[in-house]
Parts: C-alpha cells; sequence; structure tokens
C-alpha cells in the first residue's frame, strides 16, 4: 500500500466545546526533544506539573498528577479506584457527562442512584438532601460545568450535605478547571478529575485528577482489586510519587505540552484566568443580544467557559454550522440529546477565551443568519 497524502489540517477558529485553540508556546513545546519516561529531566518536568496542578486545584493533596488519557479517563480513574461491586452511588444528572458517570460506576459494578435536572438547569440541592436522607451512599459524584448544556452547578451545598453525610464527593472539572474557581480543599471535594483540551489550553491527552487523604484512605482499605490495570492509582502514585516504579509508558510529549499551558495559566494568574473567561464571556453575551440571539441559560448559574445559546428562528442549525467550517473557519458545537436543533455551544476556553474571537464569530454569525 501507498503512504497517503501528509496530513494537512486546516486551521480552525476552534469554538466548540473542546478541544479549544493551542498556544503557540504550548504547541512548541510539543516538539520539545522526547527523553526516556524515567530520565531525571523528564521526572523533574513531572514533579513541577504536580506543584502546578496543586495551585489549579486549589489543593495541598499529595495526589494530584496527570492520567494519560482524555478527560474520561480521569472520570473512570475516579470510578474505578474508589467504588467496588455493591457499592452505592449517587450521581447528579442533567446533561451527557453525568449520564456518562451512571455508566462508568455501573460498569464497575456499584448500583448508582441518580438526582436528575432538566438539562439546561442546575441540580437542586434539595434533591441531594432527600436523597441522602434514604439511603446511605459511598460516593456523590456532580459534573461542575455540564459542557453538553453550558450549566456551571453550585457546589457548596451540594458538598456540605455529602460530608453532613458521610459520603466522599466528586467532582467532574473537565471543562471548568483553569476558568472558574475549583475549590477543592475550601469544599472537601474528595476526587476531581479534568481535561487537557479545555480552559487549559493543551491539546486533548491528558486528564489531571488529584485525590484527598480521606479518599486515598478508602483506596488503601479497598476489599477488591481496582478492575482497571491500567488506571489504578495505587501503581501509577509509584511511578509519580518518589519510588519511581515503572508502570506505562508516560506520554512524553503531551506531558511537556501540559507543563507548558499550566505555566502559561500561572503567569497570567489563575484569578486574572477565570476573570478573562467571565469577561469574555460578558462580551459575548451582549454580541449576541445585538444579533437577537438569547443564552440558553439562566444567568447565575451560566458557566462562563461553555456558552448554549438558542438557535434564532429561521437558522437552520447544520447549515449555519456547515457554513462556519467552511466560509469561516470556525467551529461551535450542535446542542446534544434534547437540545439538539435548539442550542449552539459556543466555547470561549482557555486560550480561546478572548474577545477577538468573540468578534469574528459576531461577524461570521451576522452574514449567516441576517
Ligand atoms: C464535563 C466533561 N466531562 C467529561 C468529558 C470527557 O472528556 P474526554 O472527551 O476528553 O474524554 C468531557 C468532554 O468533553 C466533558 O466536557
Amino acid at each position: 500500500m501507498s503512504a497517503a497524502p501528509k496530513a494537512n489540517p486546516p486551521i480552525r477558529t476552534l469554538l466548540g466545546p473542546g478541544p479549544s485553540p493551542v498556544s503557540p508556546r504550548v504547541l512548541a513545546a510539543l516538539s520539545l526533544p522526547v527523553v526516556g519516561h524515567l530520565d531525571p529531566k523528564f521526572l523533574e518536568i513531572m514533579d513541577q506539573s504536580m506543584a502546578m496542578l496543586r495551585e489549579l486545584f486549589q489543593t495541598k493533596n499529595r495526589l494530584a498528577l496527570p492520567m494519560s488519557g482524555t478527560g474520561s479517563a480521569g472520570m473512570e480513574t475516579c470510578f474505578v479506584n474508589l467504588l467496588e461491586p455493591g457499592d452505592t452511588v449517587l450521581i447528579g444528572v442533567n446533561g451527557v457527562f453525568g449520564t456518562r458517570m451512571v455508566d462508568v460506576a455501573q460498569r464497575c459494578g456499584a448500583q448508582a442512584d441518580t438526582v436528575d435536572a432538566e438539562w439546561g438547569s442546575a441540580l437542586d440541592a434539595q434533591n441531594f438532601k432527600t436523597a441522602l436522607a434514604q439511603k446511605k451512599y459511598k460516593l456523590v459524584a456532580v459534573v461542575h460545568a455540564e459542557t453538553s448544556t453550558g450549566v456551571l452547578q453550585p457546589l457548596d451545598d451540594i458538598a456540605k450535605l455529602v460530608h453532613e453525610n458521610g459520603a466522599l464527593l466528586l467532582v467532574d472539572a473537565v471543562t471548568s478547571l483553569g476558568g472558574a474557581p475549583v475549590r477543592v480543599d475550601e469544599l472537601g471535594i474528595d476526587a476531581c478529575y479534568s481535561g487537557t483540551q479545555k480552559c487549559l489550553g493543551c491539546p486533548p491527552g491528558l486528564s489531571p485528577v488529584t485525590f484527598n487523604e480521606r479518599a486515598v484512605e478508602v483506596i488503601r482499605k479497598r476489599k477488591t482489586k481496582v478492575q482497571s490495570w491500567y488506571l489504578d492509582l495505587s501503581m501509577i502514585e509509584k511511578y509519580w510519587g518518589s519510588e519511581r516504579v515503572y508502570h506505562h509508558t508516560a506520554p512524553i510529549s503531551m506531558n511537556y505540552a501540559l507543563h507548558e499551558a499550566l505555566r502559561a495559566v500561572l503567569e497570567e494568574g489563575l484569578e486574572a484566568s477565570w476573570q478573562r473567561h467571565k469577561q469574555t464571556h460578558d462580551v459575548f453575551v451582549r454580541a449576541m443580544r445585538k444579533l437577537e440571539i438569547e443564552p440558553a441559560v439562566a444567568e447565575a448559574i451560566r458557566a462562563p467557559m461553555i456558552n448554549a445559546i438558542k438557535i434564532p428562528e429561521g437558522a437552520d442549525d447544520a447549515t449555519v454550522r456547515t457554513r462556519l467550517y467552511d466560509d469561516f473557519n470556525i467551529e461551535i458545537g450542535a446542542g446534544l440529546g434534547p437540545l439538539k436543533g435548539k442550542i449552539w455551544r459556543v466555547g470561549l476556553m482557555g486560550h480561546g477565551a478572548r474577545v477577538e474571537n468573540v468578534e469574528t464569530l459576531s461577524q461570521a454569525l451576522k452574514q449567516l443568519i441576517q
């Protein structure tokens, strides 16, 4: 067989649900020389990334490291390590990723119950209170920024209830980390996972996770082996910790990219990064209103980094998105599940969270819908 032509992807403005635009400095990090995964220089980079991840997660947890794999690998890491067959778990479901959590928990042999809310609304803490009063749960899991709907879930009340009931709290921060506060220690989040391709401005490929000592203790006391060899934290922590025992070959180049992306966030300042996401979101909402396009989510629970907007009457969903690709090289996201055909999802994440991207998209949409 002859070789296929060289890959020649277009340069898109990535304003969808992820991946987000990757800055030149992070792209450059991907082409740094590859060294061995036990090379002392690589081990230094690993330690630095762990320290920087602690800052992003706002935690003093010893265990803060990037799992090899995308955000879903982080999700699985949390469930497979914390749950054993027969365990009870309560999961907030108001979009795709809550639904995915239920599937993952069930695959661990756990009994998964749900607290549901309409897609596009937040989960109600009162419903967690009711559920927690009725049954003892080992783990409660919620998605912080539900990428499929654009909702930023308030966590304070749920965190309090979970801990009053002696359960562990697991939070999906795939889309929120770096773009909004993820207060792991302050809220007592016991386990948290994220992804590189959203507000960290990195390509997809790693999933930062953090576990506090309470969660680590639960893992230590397991009666059964973690069902996944690859995601078993007791082995992975021996590679990322002082023992440096080989587990799998770390994706070296992606780790360089994450290291550089974390440096970029911390050089800007974590709070400044949150503010930039919020300010860009505010500019976006105003720009859309000028085009008579309304946000699909109530103001108090809007995720600044993933903006759900109502598709205006008369605009054809698929045609507009195709023309954004073909004529403007812009990607935005479609609605999913019950929101299909009703909303567009505009990601203003990481390096992409800037006013010029809002202007570029507004001008394109203006031509396409008016
Ligand atoms: C909130 C949330 N959780 C989990 C995931 C899964 O991450 P990945 O697609 O990187 O596996 C995503 C991906 O978009 C997400 O947005």
